[in-house]
């Protein structure tokens, strides 16, 4: 059991995950299935938001409903492979704002290198939910989480579709404050630090690149 740590297991994601990883599935069926699985799961990443108390009038009566209210979301996908949980968030959420960070792994070294950072104005005061489907050795979410905490961020959660226990003490260790939402905690890394049995290369198999 890892703290601050959510592994869903609805049937729905878990069945949309074995299409996911199973390498047969086209390029077009990814996209919509982490589109499908990015708004199930936007459904549960939402689930504390706070709401308050309402008067409206129902073609019966005048009543007391719920709204939203106060904690206004900034979606942020990692580059390439989170802008493909985006659309699905969006959907659930349709007025968050999107932020984009942008980081690779060196291919020879592993490590996460920064390229781009473009984030909304009020990024302080909202809700930061940052998208990537690989939480491999941690080092590309760890160093996203840190680069929006330097821009202000206080407010963050994760949410990746594949994980592994390295990866989750890798984030956890330097980021103990954020919660990481994930459909499964996955065995372990290969020698080329791809998650095992994972869905491969999510950003080629996204869009289609190799
Ligand atoms: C993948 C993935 C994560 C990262 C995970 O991105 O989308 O960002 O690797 O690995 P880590 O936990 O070991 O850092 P990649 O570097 O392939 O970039 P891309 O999305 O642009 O293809
Ligand atoms: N990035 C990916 O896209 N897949 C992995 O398994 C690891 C990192």
């Amino acid at each position: 059991m890892y703290k601050n740590v959510i592994e869903i297991k609805h049937p729905l994601l878990q069945h949309k995950l074995t299409m996911l990883r199973d390498k047969n599935t086209s390029s077009k069926d990814f996209r919509d299935l982490v589109n499908e699985v990015s708004m199930l799961m936007a459904y549960e990443v939402t689930r504390n938001l706070p709401v308050k108390d309402i008067e409206i009038e129902t073609p019966i009566c005048k009543t007391t409903g719920k709204s939203l209210s106060g904690l206004d979301v900034a979606i942020v996908p990692i580059m390439r492979a989170g802008m493909g949980m985006v659309g699905g968030m969006l959907n659930l959420i349709p007025n968050a704002k999107v932020g984009h960070i942008g980081i690779y792994r060196n291919e020879e070294t592993i490590e996460p290198v920064e390229y781009y950072c473009k984030l909304p104005s009020d990024i302080s005061d909202r809700l930061v939910i940052v998208t990537d489907p690989m939480l491999a050795t941690g080092g590309s979410l760890r160093d996203a989480v840190t680069m929006l905490k330097k821009r202000g961020a206080v407010n963050i959660k994760a949410m990746t579709l594949v994980s592994t226990d390295v990866g989750i003490k890798e984030v956890q260790s330097h980021h103990p404050d954020i919660e990481i939402y994930t459909i499964s905690i996955d065995a372990g890394l290969n020698e080329k630090s791809y998650i095992v049995p994972g869905l491969g290369d999510a950003g080629d198999r996204l869009f289609g690149t190799k």
